[in-house]
């Protein structure tokens, strides 16, 4: 089986963030998103990815390559424009001849690819779209649909009075080849708003799946911070945390420091006297968090100086910042890097 990947946005409500690496590329839990999305996509009997990239193109395929190490074949399709979601499914055509799946960048969740494509076929639609319920769709896709689950109404980002549905587009769907001829070639299409509006006037087959589990999307810094709690909740089993809480090498902890769980720490880690670190804590590998300091409620990412006395609380630290001493940084992003570490 197939995936298409679409991972050309430009993640702009992830700034600062995404001022330095493009938003599939923000660790979670120490860990490309994209890389982990990848992963669970082969354990669910995905043998073959295409990345669609633009905005910073070449971190991703730099990160990835061939796809050897990760034991999937990676191809990429790069927009030199942004297509918009339908211009990128389309740009890919030429990689897909059987029923694939297709999955925004930005998500995380726990859904079962397996029972998602089975589903597919029991319907036999042309499209399935995995769905989630939220309490306000008025940023997502809505779906309305019928008795029988097929989709009868698909209304991007609708206004509260335009639909009375709670079901939104989880970005996760599974098409048939022949959709692709129903999409322009060399223009930019949103598949939400142009596509699946045309296809539905037309008569055409699209069933609803309706997804219960864990969801998010990482779209702003609240939802970046939150499913890192949401892990160490163990609420979302999109990381497996057993197998990371301080197996990494080379962490040094100073025996005054203190560590209060749940925390998650990289490799080659220095931690200084009486630093308190946690709960809720990610520390990015080759850190440094000098004495003194206070951090909770907070990411941060690799190859950070935190000097002594400095008060960290539900905040995110980019990589290669450094960060001087007696300051408090509450809820704030850090980012105060000029290197894009990878190149772009
Ligand atoms: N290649 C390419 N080119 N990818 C793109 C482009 C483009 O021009 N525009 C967006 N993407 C990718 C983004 O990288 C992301 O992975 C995905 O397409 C969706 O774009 P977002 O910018 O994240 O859209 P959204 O969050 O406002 O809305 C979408 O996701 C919601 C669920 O999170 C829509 O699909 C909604 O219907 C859906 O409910
Ligand atoms: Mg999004």
């Amino acid at each position: 089986m197939k995936a298409l990947l679409l991972a050309g946005g430009l993640g702009t409500r992830l700034r600062p963030l995404t001022n330095f690496l493009p938003k599939p590329m923000v660790p979670i839990m120490g860990k490309p998103l994209l890389e982990s999305t990848i992963l669970r996509l082969k354990h669910q009997g995905v043998d073959e990815v295409v990345i669609s990239t633009c905005y910073k193109s070449n971190h991703i395929e730099k990160y990835f390559g061939d796809g050897e190490k990760l034991g999937v074949k990676v191809s990429y399709i790069k927009e030199d424009i942004p297509l918009g979601t339908g211009g990128a499914i389309k740009n890919a055509e030429e990689f897909f001849d059987d029923t694939f799946i297709i999955l925004n960048s930005d998500i995380i969740c726990d859904i079962d690819i397996k029972n998602l494509v089975e589903y597919h076929k029991s319907k036999n639609a042309l499209a399935t779209i995995a769905m989630t319920k939220v309490e306000d769709p008025s940023q997502y896709g809505v779906i309305e649909y019928d008795d029988n689950d097929y989709i009868t109404a698909f209304k991007e980002k609708p206004k509260p009075y335009e639909t009375n549905s709670k079901w939104i587009n989880a970005g996760i769907y599974v098409f048939e080849p022949e959709l692709l001829n129903e999409i322009p070639k060399d223009e930019v299409v949103s598949i939400e708003r142009d596509t699946y509006p045309k296809l539905l006037s037309k008569g055409c087959s699209m069933a609803a799946y309706r997804y219960g589990g864990y969801w998010i999307d990482i779209g702003t810094i609240e939802k970046y911070k939150k499913v890192h709690f949401d892990i160490f909740k163990n609420n979302c089993k999109f990381v497996d945390m057993s197998d990371y809480n301080y197996k990494r090498k080379n962490i040094i902890i100073d025996p005054s420091a203190k560590i209060v769980e749940p925390i998650f720490i990289g490799h080659n880690v220095k931690i200084d006297a009486k630093a308190h670190i946690g709960p809720y804590v990610v520390i990015g590998d080759n850190t440094h968090i000098g004495s003194n300091s206070i951090i909770r409620h907070s990411i941060v990412w690799d190859n950070v100086k935190i000097n002594k006395n400095v008060n960290l609380i539900n905040a995110v630290v980019a990589s290669n910042s450094v960060i001087d001493g007696m300051r408090k940084i509450e809820d704030e992003v850090y980012a105060n890097s000029i290197n894009d570490y990878v190149a772009s």
